[in-house]
């Protein structure tokens, strides 16, 4: 494994706040960038205060969200800090912001501006709708995009109403679309010696995860229905993609099967998957050797408009198994499925500790804190994750990297530019 990072010696100025855009800079510090987060003094990031689990210490939604950062206190809207930020925009490789619409033009930091000040520079931006859009001027939160996207429209039961998910994928989605966005954006600058302007919507991302759903649209209205949603063959389909509750989303049927312990644990649940080709180790698992080849049975199609029997069946055979005995058994039969694990279960995972998924890291009040470590593993560099900076922790020493001295410090502090 190499100490070098690829990132290394890319300065990132991160004037972003609460999930999506401090993800993407969160990312990039991992793999090396130095990333320098600006933050208005005396209050920094919403988050630093938002659902504190310790009073008067950085809640986890910050400390989770920005690690191996460095921390910037600057009032950008001051002649001082305005002038701090300046120098930093012509010594830096990218800046990164999701303010809402308009926020950094009025701050005297329009595009042109920084193209002005380093023409190299990469200026990436998340905003909840993209530029021109007939909600341009909307701020977003990650729920709105959800909607706004498709997600909410498709997920939940057909019975209930749109529903968003647990993931997030307005915020963090979006910020590693950024992320792809700006490190595209930094192979391109090699080529042209030119930064550009880089630009994710928040809606735009979420679209994009569901992409399979806008396939089923056009089917729909081409075909007037969709084979593999519970509402086939028996119930009506209208002229939109209907929510399907827990139906596999490809051409796998699935769902989510009660297992022992489902009446106490909301948690006892595996997902199963029919795998057409996997129909006969299915039936040998169960015990239903009959099924094998029975015409009502052997095809997908046959099996379709029993699904839920069919389902109904595998559960009778779960009820006296718990769900991570299911899938041991499961397995063996080379059957696509996976326990329904909860948030207590991923943290006290031993496999997700040892990859580097879930690591532990010291922060200078909490003590050592849990968080996410990087999902993406390389063979020759494991990030170290290191704990979120405190507010403005790094002032004075960025202020003295662009060459102030210590009676120039001293007089932003005093006059709360910093
Ligand atoms: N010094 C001085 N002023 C600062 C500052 C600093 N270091 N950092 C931010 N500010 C100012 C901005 O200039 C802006 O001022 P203005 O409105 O007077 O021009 C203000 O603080 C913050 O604006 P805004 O980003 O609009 O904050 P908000 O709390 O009203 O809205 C969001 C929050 C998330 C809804 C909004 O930022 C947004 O829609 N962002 C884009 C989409 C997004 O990323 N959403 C959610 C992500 S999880």
């Amino acid at each position: 494994m190499s100490n070098s990072l690829p990132l290394d010696g890319v300065r990132i100025i991160d004037f972003t706040h609460v999930q999506a855009g401090p993800a993407c800079t969160q990312l990039l510090a991992w793999f090396g960038a130095d990333v320098i987060k600006v933050e208005r003094p005396g209050s920094g990031d919403v988050t630093r205060s938002q659902l504190r689990d310790i009073p008067g210490v950085d809640a986890l939604y910050f400390t989770m969200l920005n690690s191996n950062k460095r921390s910037l206190s600057l009032n950008t809207k001051t002649p001082e800090g305005k002038e701090v930020l300046e120098k930093l925009i012509k010594e830096s490789d990218v800046l990164v912001e999701n303010f809402g619409p308009g926020a950094l033009d009025r701050m005297g930091f329009s595009w042109e501006r920084i193209q002005e000040l380093n023409p190299k520079l990469i200026h990436a931006s998340v905003k909840g709708f993209s530029d021109g859009h007939h909600y341009e001027d909307l701020k977003v939160y990650e729920n709105v995009a959800q909607c706004a996207g498709g997600a909410a429209s498709t997920t939940g039961f057909w019975d209930g109403p749109p529903t968003v998910s647990g993931a997030a994928l307005g915020d963090s989605n979006t910020g590693m679309h950024l992320a792809i966005g700006i490190l595209t954006a930094l192979i391109g600058r090699e080529k042209t010696g030119k930064g550009q302007k880089v630009a994710c919507s928040m809606q735009d991302a979420v679209l994009n995860l569901c992409r399979v759903k806008m396939r089923d649209q056009l089917r729909l209205d081409r075909v007037g229905h969709l084979e593999e949603y519970p509402q086939y063959p028996h119930g009506e389909f209208s002229d939109v993609v209907p929510r399907g509750g827990n139906a596999g989303g490809g051409g796998q049927p699935g769902w989510v099967l009660k297992c022992k312990g489902w009446e106490t644990d909301p948690n006892a649940y595996i997902y199963f998957t029919i795998q057409g080709h996997a129909w006969e180790p299915i039936c040998r698992a169960l015990d239903k050797p009959e099924w094998i080849d029975d015409p009502e049975y052997m095809t997908a199609e046959a099996r379709q408009d029993k699904i839920f029997d069919i389902f109904a069946t595998i559960e009778d055979w779960l009820k006296d198994k718990t769900k991570f005995e299911a899938v041991d058994i499961l397995r063996k039969f080379d059957i696509p499925c996976a326990p329904v694990l909860s948030m207590k279960e991923l943290a006290a995972d031993k496999s997700l500790r040892e990859s580097g998924s879930i690591v532990e890291v010291e922060h200078k009040e909490r003590g050592t804190y849990l968080t996410i470590g990087s999902p993406i593993k390389f063979s020759d560099m494991k990030p170290v994750i290191t704990g979120s900076p405190l507010l403005g922790e790094h002032t004075d020493e960025v202020l003295t990297g662009l060459g102030y001295n210590r009676e120039q410090i001293a007089a932003m502090h005093e006059a709360k530019a910093v």
